[in-house]
């Protein structure tokens, strides 16, 4: 029989089996079509076969489209509706045996199945949406039509996989399988082998569609969604499925996933896709660099951020001493701790078990001593390089040999603090974002002398505790930090010369940031700021910092924490303007002798974005960061930018680089040189990545 490199046949007696070897994941890439296609038609043609089993080879049955050939031109694309179209009209039974993940492109091959059978370990899912596409090969036709419209409305909009076992309730699996995967799905089929008719999909009629339930959905995704393309062209099929000939949807499916495709949006989502695995791999280090083994973990302070740190361990399930330096402290720390996971646990996300299960894990003590059995201490204690190096001699003393010894600092010297060590090898920077229980991205800050093995370590830890690690280097804020100064001396600026505060968060908010930055200055507290502009300025022998921000928090007002500070809050946290504060800031402008303009929205975003841009061209330049792509997603994970916007970077690539070059100079800017260099190369940032890559 014809065979290509990526599908395998074998036969099993009367049944053919059909094994796709596309490691790692087993995507749908150019070739898979081919061979099933191939493999199809043989079973079709010969006799002595009675059914049909597709199966994948490796970890996984098909985990999706190929996400590399979304940028091809249609004619050149893989095949799958093709593939799908012969299945659904195959004259013979037909069985997906489903591991690993069926995602996407995967789960609409099994649908065009008459049968699918599972590990009880399998999750299927149609994950389009984190895409920015939808399914396109019959998913929104199909799923709705075994699950039901509500069901495949959640599956869809949410991305999320469910279990083999849930969608064997659903039936959507119609057996799973204990044993053997291969050996159970053949003797399957061969018992379906001569039933007839065979059963398809296609042809079921839509369970539980009502106009209200769509009408719901849209505006649920109002919420979830805002600003996204994709998810209403997905309502919009499933609507279509319920109410109209299965044909009818699978031609406008077809249409819809090209549009979808074509979007910026959705280049931004696979840009960020991409770049999150990309930011895993550091040049110069092999995927055998030996490895610590990290069994026990200490933290120092039990404030905000150290009880937040202290819980992704514990989540983990790592054993965590968390040290302080009062009993009070401690058991402030410790309260506001299981605060947090037993309002998790009233939400549901966690039982009553296992918020104890994850409290008898930590120990809370005085002694630092006790850090002695740690693999790894964090500290996150006050910003202040003097008790940060007296911490770190104390360390030094007191830590065992092997124990890698982090700091959380967000501006300080790292190279100065693990200098105070008599191992500075194993001194690294694991900058936590606030809240850090919750966001998921983590700077690991390598310093000059920070081993490949302490790097190594803390990225495969970062992994275990289910952050995004991303390497930089140090410098005064290293990658995000930095970029947010620029950013927010630009929006005083903005303010300075007219706009609002309002004006700028809502063109921020509109942007798709959940918060503009002067949300985000109220959240984080502007006393935070302030210290460092006025340690700044001291640095450079420059007056005290005298802006309009600098005089509101010299009222006494110091954000959401003193119950109001750019805005007043209310007690659902929603910002008010002050009238004060707008006084405070006319009064401002009047006295520099500025005429308020107005600014306009789409001037905010330009230029809040090109200082962002602009900054992160300067770290590149400087090898803080190793590619755009980490800044993009040092950008999504940690400030929230839109992951379908791509992050910052990609952005830049999106608008034209010579755009934001004019916007910068414009605005009183000088671009940084790389950035002018790419824009007159007619380049973009991923040029950039490439360039480098290729050394
Ligand atoms: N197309 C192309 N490449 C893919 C891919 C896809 N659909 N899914 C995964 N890969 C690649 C990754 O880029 C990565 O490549 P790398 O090793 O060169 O960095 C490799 O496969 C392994 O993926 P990774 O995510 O690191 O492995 P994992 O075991 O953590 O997760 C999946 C596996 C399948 C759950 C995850 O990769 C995933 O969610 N993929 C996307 C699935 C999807 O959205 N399908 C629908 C497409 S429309």
């Amino acid at each position: 029989m014809t065979q290509t490199p990526l599908v395998e046949q074998s036969r099993h007696d009367d049944i053919l089996v059909l094994t796709i070897q596309n490691p790692p994941v087993n995507a749908f890439s150019p070739g898979v079509p081919e061979g099933l296609k191939a493999g199809l038609s043989a079973a079709a043609a010969d006799e002595g076969i009675a059914a049909v089993v597709i199966i994948g080879g490796g970890r996984t049955f098909v985990a999706g489209a190929d996400i590399k050939t979304f940028g091809l031109p249609r004619e050149q694309a893989p095949d799958l509706r093709g593939t799908v179209q012969q299945l659904d009209a195959f004259p013979k039974p037909t069985v997906a045996a489903l591991h690993g993940t069926a995602l996407g492109g995967g789960l609409e091959l099994a649908l065009a199945c008459a049968y699918r059978v599972a590990v009880p370990g399998a999750r299927l899912g149609l994950p389009e949406v984190k895409l920015g596409v939808l399914p396109g090969a019959g998913g929104t036709g199909r799923l709705p039509r075994v699950v039901g419209v509500q069901k495949a409305l959640d599956m869809m909009l949410s991305g999320t996989p469910i279990p083999a076992t849930e969608a064997r309730e659903l039936g959507l699996v119609d057996e799973l399988i204990e044993g053997d995967l291969l050996e159970g799905a053949v003797a399957f089929a061969r018992r379906v082998a001569g039933q007839r008719p065979i059963p398809r999909v296609s042809e079921r009629s839509v369970q539980g569609a009502t106009p209200e339930l769509f009408a719901a959905a849209r505006e649920a995704i109002q919420k979830s969604h805002r600003g996204q393309l994709s998810p209403a062209l997905i309502v919009d099929l499933v609507e279509l499925a319920a109410t109209r000939p299965f044909e009818e949807g699978w031609q406008a499916e077809a249409q819809k996933f090209m549009e979808a495709r074509e979007s910026p949006q959705s280049r931004g989502l696979r840009h960020i896709f991409f770049a999150e695995r990309e930011s895993a791999k550091i040049p110069g280090l092999g995927k055998d660099t030996p490895l610590l083994n990290i069994r026990a973990v200490g933290v120092i302070g039990a404030g905000t951020m150290g009880g937040g740190i202290a819980m992704n361990f514990l989540n983990a399930g790592l054993p965590v001493t968390i040290v302080e330096t009062s009993q009070e402290a401690l058991d402030r720390g410790l309260s506001v701790l299981r605060r947090n996971y037993e309002s998790s646990a009233k939400k549901g996300r966690l039982t009553l078990d296992e918020v104890e299960r994850r409290m008898a894990l930590l120990t809370p003590t005085l002694e630092m001593t006790d850090l002695g059995g740690a693999d790894l201490i964090i500290e996150a204690v006050f910003e202040d390089m003097a008790v940060k190096k007296a911490l770190f001699t104390r360390l030094d003393g007191l830590a065992r040999d092997s124990a890698i010894l982090a700091t959380n600092t967000s501006t300080l010297d790292v190279n100065e603090i693990a200098a105070v060590t008599s191992r500075p090898e194993q001194v690294i920077g694991l900058h936590f974002f606030s809240p850090a229980n919750v966001m998921k991205l983590l700077e690991i800050v390598r310093a000059e002398k920070t081993s490949d093995t302490v790097l190594a370590t803390c990225m495969a830890l970062a992994r275990r505790i289910g952050k995004v690690g991303v390497v930089v280097g140090v410098c005064d804020g290293f990658v995000g930090n930095r970029m947010v100064h620029r950013y927010g001396e630009e929006a005083r600026r903005l303010v300075e010369e007219g706009a609002s505060p309002e004006a700028v968060d809502a063109a921020m908010n509109a942007l798709g940031l959940p918060m503009g930055p002067f949300q985000m200055t109220d959240m984080a507290g502007l006393d935070i700021g302030y210290a460092i502009r006025v340690h700044r300025a001291q640095q450079r022998g420059e007056p005290e910092p005298d802006g309009w921000l600098d005089r509101i928090v010299k009222t006494g007002r110091k954000g959401q924490k003193t119950g109001g500070g750019i805005y007043d809050y209310d007690d659902t946290r929603r910002p008010r303007p002050n009238a004060d504060m707008q006084a405070l800031i006319e009064a401002y402008r009047a006295e520099k002798g500025v005429t308020p303009r107005t600014v306009s929205a789409d001037e905010i975003t330009r230029r809040l974005t090109g200082t962002l841009i602009n900054e992160g061209a300067r770290i590149l330049d400087e090898g803080i960061a190793q590619r755009a792509g980490d800044i993009d997603v040092i950008y999504v994970y940690g400030y929230g930018f839109p992951a379908y916007r791509g992050g910052p970077m990609h952005s830049a690539g999106e608008q034209g680089l010579q755009r934001v070059v004019e916007d910068l100079k414009q605005y009183g800017h000088t671009p940084a040189p790389l950035l002018e260099r790419l824009a007159r190369e007619g380049k973009t940032f991923a040029d950039f990545d490439r360039e480098r890559a290729r050394g």
